[in-house]
């Protein structure tokens, strides 16, 4: 069956190797914000990690410009899908009422003559007709939870049709209750723990931990790893262990000083975390200085073979301060997030770069020359 995975722009790649590596999926095609791929439709795919949702292409669009006329020829290509087949497919994953309600949800690239709501409009009433379901148009779907989501995404001149697998968008977690400031998308916190890639046993810390987020989506990749998180907000570490009991993952919960952390040396396999930064979340405590010095406790704690994952804005201009505290980047991709750009990076010892990136290759994840770290001098 043909399907689409959405995802944070800049996590394609990711996303693609997480299809073909854990979901045993097939990906055919990577466009912004969008992989395609064939597989068999079954529960397995909802445990994809680093998507935002996943598809089933119900129809494809051709020829479709930036011209208002567009929204006919919407409107006409629409028409001609068998709306019965995609929502008795997602009918075998999960309950769909006979007449479950539905919304329309459209995004597009590029500049056009209309908006997203004119093209949920167009095609909610044509899907409305064919189906015999009730299309709910932007404001009522806040009073009315639709059962069932189609997606119209255009590019270029073509585009696609689909019908959301799960019932809520699979980028929201049901353990993630309690939330806090700067708090990271999951599916960026699980592409973080791809690009870790924890093994069985190994031992992870996040010492900025706010809400838990990167070692729960951590221990969801890899259950059997340990996990320790810490931050020096008793409030956040408070969230974070809210948040842990609704999840898989048990990880120890401390309160604790990135910039003095205690745990011995080179006791630590991974260390994953999402830093503090200047912009919206400064650095506090031994870091309110700057947060140079925790780059050096990083390489510390972290065994000769350990990798370090961070998901941070400005991250480059910690590049300096990075490399003296004896670290090199394998990864560096920016991430587009809720407007802002971040960057998801890998660093090791400098002499583990090459093994580093044929492990990631080996697992199936083949970074884009843009976001390839040179090797080290
Ligand atoms: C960007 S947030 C982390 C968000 C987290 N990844 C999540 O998903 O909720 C950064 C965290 O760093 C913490 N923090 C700031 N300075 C710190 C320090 N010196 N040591 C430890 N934690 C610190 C803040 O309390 C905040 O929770």
């Amino acid at each position: 069956v043909r399907l689409a995975a959405r995802c944070l722009r800049g996590l394609e790649w990711i996303c693609a190797g997480e299809l073909a590596g854990r979901i045993g999926a097939r990906p055919a095609r990577v466009e912004h914000r969008v992989v395609e791929f064939e597989a068999a439709v079954g529960p397995h795919l909802l445990s994809a990690g680093t998507a935002d949702d996943v598809f089933l292409v119900a129809a494809d669009f051709a020829g479709i410009d930036h011209r208002r006329s567009a929204l006919s020829e919407l409107q006409r290509q629409t028409e001609r899908l068998d709306v019965e087949a995609p929502v008795a497919a997602v009918g075998r994953l999960r309950p769909v009422g006979r007449a479950a309600p539905f919304e329309v949800v459209a995004s597009f690239l590029g500049r056009r003559n209309y908006n997203r709501y004119t093209v949920e409009e167009a095609v909610g009433t044509v899907l409305e007709r064919l189906s015999g379901r009730r299309f709910l148009p932007g404001p009522a779907r806040r009073q009315v939870p639709p059962e069932l989501s189609w997606r119209v995404h255009l590019f270029d001149r073509g585009g696609f049709l689909g019908l959301r697998l799960p019932a809520v968008p699979l980028h929201r977690r049901s353990y993630k209750l309690a939330s806090r400031e700067g708090t990271l998308h999951p599916p960026l916190a699980f592409a973080a723990a791809l690009l870790g890639g924890p093994a069985p046993g190994d031992l992870l810390l996040d010492p900025f931990c706010g809400a838990g987020t990167m070692l729960l989506e951590a221990g969801r990749l890899q259950p059997g790893a340990h996990l320790v998180g810490s931050d020096l907000d008793p409030e956040a570490v408070r969230a974070a262990r809210a948040n842990a009991a609704g999840a898989a993952a048990s990880p120890r919960w401390l309160v604790g000083d990135a910039g003095r952390l205690a745990v011995r040396e080179s006791a630590v396999d991974l260390v994953t975390t999402n830093p503090p930064w200047r912009r919206r979340l400064a650095p506090r405590g031994r870091l309110v200085g700057g947060i140079e010095p925790f780059w050096r406790e990083a390489r510390r704690v972290l065994r000769p073979g350990g990798r370090l994952v961070t998901a941070m804005e400005e991250l480059e201009g910690q590049a300096g301060a990075i490399r003296a505290a004896g670290l090199a980047a394998v990864v560096l991709q920016r991430v587009a997030v809720s407007g802002a750009w971040l960057t998801l990076a890998l660093h090791c010892a400098p002499e583990r770069w090459r093994a580093e990136l044929d492990r990631l290759r080996t697992g199936g994840l083949r970074p884009p020359a843009e976001a390839l770290a040179p090797p080290p001098a």
